[in-house]
């Protein structure tokens, strides 16, 4: 996304990417890109320049911030001008299962997924994405539109592969024991798998704009 702004914003244009881990941000070499150590929740916003952005974009951030995803969007509404928009994604991750009842893989992996409650276990909120319209208006954002959107793949594919990777980084987080590997083993054997079809997560993505000037 850093990327892909400072291309559209162009040479006369101004990103500035933040993460409380700039590790791969600081990779990127752009002119037009700034990368700033920041924590949204507890760094004071001086140093993102509060008021003056056009726009601010966060990606699958907030739905790590449980019970503080509000004050992150007070945060980050601050830092817009006012017309400004503020873009989140984030999703719904109950729905990332294989979807062929008659796939021998299937039944396993949902039962060690459970519609995504082996997520909530671990400390996240499986179903955050959806929450965003109310939140949005609750930050005090006007013109808010909602939108999610999903699809089927493969095992084996790149979202496969990303998504089995991410589920034993949860796993080890936790502290994962015997019991929970073997369930981690029955869904990362079938995202291997290229017989295996599965739905991905339900990605929302939410705009609003803060009060202020149409321009
Ligand atoms: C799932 S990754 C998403 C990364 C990127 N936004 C993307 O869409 O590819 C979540 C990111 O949120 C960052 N993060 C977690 N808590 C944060 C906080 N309080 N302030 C800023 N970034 C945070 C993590 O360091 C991590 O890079």
């Amino acid at each position: 996304m850093a990327v892909w702004l400072a291309e559209q914003v162009g040479p006369a244009g101004h990103v500035v990417a933040t993460d409380i881990d700039t590790r791969y941000l600081r990779r990127l070499e752009l002119q037009n890109l700034e990368v700033l150590e920041h924590n949204i929740l507890e760094d004071p916003l001086e140093a993102l320049g509060p008021g003056s952005f056009d726009l601010v974009c966060s990606r699958l951030t907030l739905f790590h911030l449980v019970g503080r995803q509000e004050q992150a969007l007070r945060q980050m509404t601050k830092c817009l001008r006012p017309g400004g928009w503020l873009i989140d994604e984030d999703a719904d991750w109950g729905t990332a299962a294989p979807v062929d009842p008659a796939h021998p893989l299937y039944d396993g992996y949902r039962r060690a997924w459970q519609d995504g409650d082996w997520w909530t276990s671990r400390g996240y909120d499986k179903a955050f994405g959806q929450k965003l319209p109310a939140l949005f208006e609750r930050c005090g954002l006007q013109d808010i539109r909602h939108e999610a959107a999903t699809e089927v793949v493969r095992g084996g594919s790149p979202w496969a592969r990303w998504w089995a990777v991410t589920l034993e980084v949860i796993n080890e987080l936790g502290g994962g024991d015997e019991s929970d590997g073997r369930e981690l083993e029955v869904m990362t054997t079938a995202l291997a798998d290229p017989t295996v079809w599965v739905l991905r997560e339900l990605l929302h993505a939410c705009r609003g704009r803060r009060v202020g000037d149409t321009a």
